[in-house]
């Protein structure tokens, strides 16, 4: 890889990455589809590893969407059971170290055993400070956006709350990333340009990355130049900022 240098000064906080390829990783390999997603699955500790020396404080990755069950029955069950896998694996080290864990999603529709784990991973991470890192399971940010709706709704309805007190700030503050600092990058792998309803309304003003590498392959060194292309934008947040506008 060619020498990067990154400044230290414009680390993004808050990076999402929708982790794709795992299928394509496989056949490429002339291996069974599962094998992708296990190779997937573990590459999240090393690229969470990667993000925390890099000095990221909340990284966000994709790993089922609402949509995901309509795939065949022993591919849903192979990748909802990948975060237990990925917990079971990394219980230990994940709890030794300053990594927080959150999983957000849709919880109705996850096995007692999958919820257990994850009230076990959350409870014995939150206090750590390190990198927060969230895995996003039976998500999907259209679903995320109408369970905000309904919440503000009833708040209206038992004159909780004012119909002029609906703002951003209120909506943003009934999504499952609420006390979540604002998303700055979005990283899609694979090579498909599409945001899959993925965190539509906290997407309003991150830069977007795609890369054609397979999430599978995705590494330290991509992840270096996702950041690096990243401080080379010029983010306005729709304003004028500086001279390279002109
Ligand atoms: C990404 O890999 C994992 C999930 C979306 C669950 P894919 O399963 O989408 O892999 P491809 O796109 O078929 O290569
Ligand atoms: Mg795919």
């Amino acid at each position: 890889m060619e020498n990067i240098v990154l400044d230290k000064n414009k680390i993004p906080t808050h990076v999402a990455i929708i982790l794709d390829g795992n299928g394509r990783w496989a056949k490429q390999r002339h291996l069974p589809r599962v094998l992708g997603h296990r190779k997937g699955a573990f590459n999240i500790y090393d690229v969470s590893k990667a993000a925390a020396e890099l000095g990221i404080k909340y990284l966000t990755v994709f790993c089922f969407s609402t949509e995901n069950w309509t795939r065949p029955d022993d591919e849903v069950s192979y990748i909802m059971n990948k975060p237990m896998r990925f917990f079971k694996r990394f219980r230990k080290d994940i709890v030794g170290s300053s990594a927080r864990i959150k999983v957000i999603g849709r919880r109705d529709r996850l096995s007692k055993e999958f919820l257990e784990m994850v009230n076990d991973m959350e409870e014995s991470t939150k206090d750590h400070t390190g990198l927060t890192l969230t895995l996003c399971v039976d998500y999907g940010s259209r679903d995320e956006i109408t369970t905000a709706v309904k919440e503000i709704a009833k708040k209206v309805k038992n004159n909780e709350i004012d119909i002029n007190d609906i703002n951003e700030d209120l909506i943003t503050n009934n999504l499952f990333t609420k006390d979540y600092p604002e998303l700055d990058l979005l990283i899609r792998t694979s090579g498909e340009e599409r945001i899959s309803n993925y965190l539509l309304w906290q997407l309003a003003y991150a830069e977007l990355y795609f890369t054609k590498t397979y999430w599978p392959d995705f590494n330290k060194d991509e992840l270096v130049k996702a950041i690096y292309s990243y401080q080379n934008r010029n983010r306005r947040f729709g304003g004028l900022k500086d001279d390279s506008s002109k």
